[in-house]
């Protein structure tokens, strides 16, 4: 089993989109893929015959792009309304993120079996569960391989390069990074080579703007992550 963290230089750099990327990479390639977006903050109400359920609209992407019928609630296990740091969501509820429930979650995606789980992140690679916690732990616990992305804007290699230090510092592997080129960047090949020369895990892949997940998944060889 493939077990892959997407961790970013930011919010809204690009985890959900290259998650979906990856997922349907390696379902276009035969792969069972099982999804998982641990926490979530910024959700909205669906209310169902079964009772009230948060949605977050990435763990409904990544659903989307995968192949293995999992639940909202099995990719999302931990979820709150407002979108804001998810311990401060948690403190306004009186309630705590622990990272026992995001390992239990996790243990129910892996017990499925597929051949790759792709597991996103929130926020950076330390983001605070409170109390001194981080969603690092977590994938330092369930020992995943790690793909950084990063938004390619002015301020993104000091960003990238304590990310990656900061992967390798906490004895994980970081099997790459993506350069994800959202918007026009003066300088972007020199930037690019900068973080090539500076980062020893290779460049996965360099993705330019395109709305189309299926299109833009056939320019990713997942060849380099097997
Ligand atoms: N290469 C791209 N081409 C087109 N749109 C993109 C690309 N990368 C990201 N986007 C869009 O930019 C926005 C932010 O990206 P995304 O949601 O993937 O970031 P994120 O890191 O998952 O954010 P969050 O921290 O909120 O989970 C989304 O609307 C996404 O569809
Ligand atoms: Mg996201």
């Amino acid at each position: 089993m493939i077990k892959i963290f997407i961790t970013a230089t930011d919010t809204d750099a690009g985890k959900t989109y290259v998650a979906q990327l990856l997922t349907a990479a390696f379902v276009n390639n035969n792969y069972q893929v099982a999804v998982f977006k641990p926490i979530s903050a910024g959700c909205e109400i669906r209310h169902l015959p079964q009772g009230d359920v948060l949605v977050n609209e990435d763990a409904q992407l990544l659903l989307q792009q995968s192949n293995c019928g999992q639940s909202i609630e099995e990719i999302n296990p931990i979820a709150f309304q407002p979108a804001i740091a998810p311990h401060i969501a948690a403190s306004l509820i009186n309630t705590e993120i622990n990272l026992t429930e995001i390992n239990a979650g996790y243990e129910t995606v892996i017990a499925r079996n597929s051949d790759v789980v792709i597991t996103e992140g929130a926020g950076g690679w330390r983001l605070p569960l409170g109390k001194g916690k981080f969603l690092s732990e977590f994938v330092q616990h369930t020992k995943q391989h790690v793909i950084l992305v990063v938004n390619m804007k002015l301020g993104c290699l000091n960003h990238a390069v304590l990310s990656y230090e900061t992967i390798l510092a906490d004895g994980l592997d970081c099997i790459g990074w993506v350069a994800n080129c959202i918007e026009p960047m003066t300088f972007l090949d020199e930037n690019i080579k900068e973080l090539q020369s500076i980062i020893p895990a290779p460049m996965i892949a360099q993705l330019g703007y395109e709305v189309d997940i299926k299109k833009a998944a056939l320019a990713v060889d997942i060849s380099s992550i097997t």
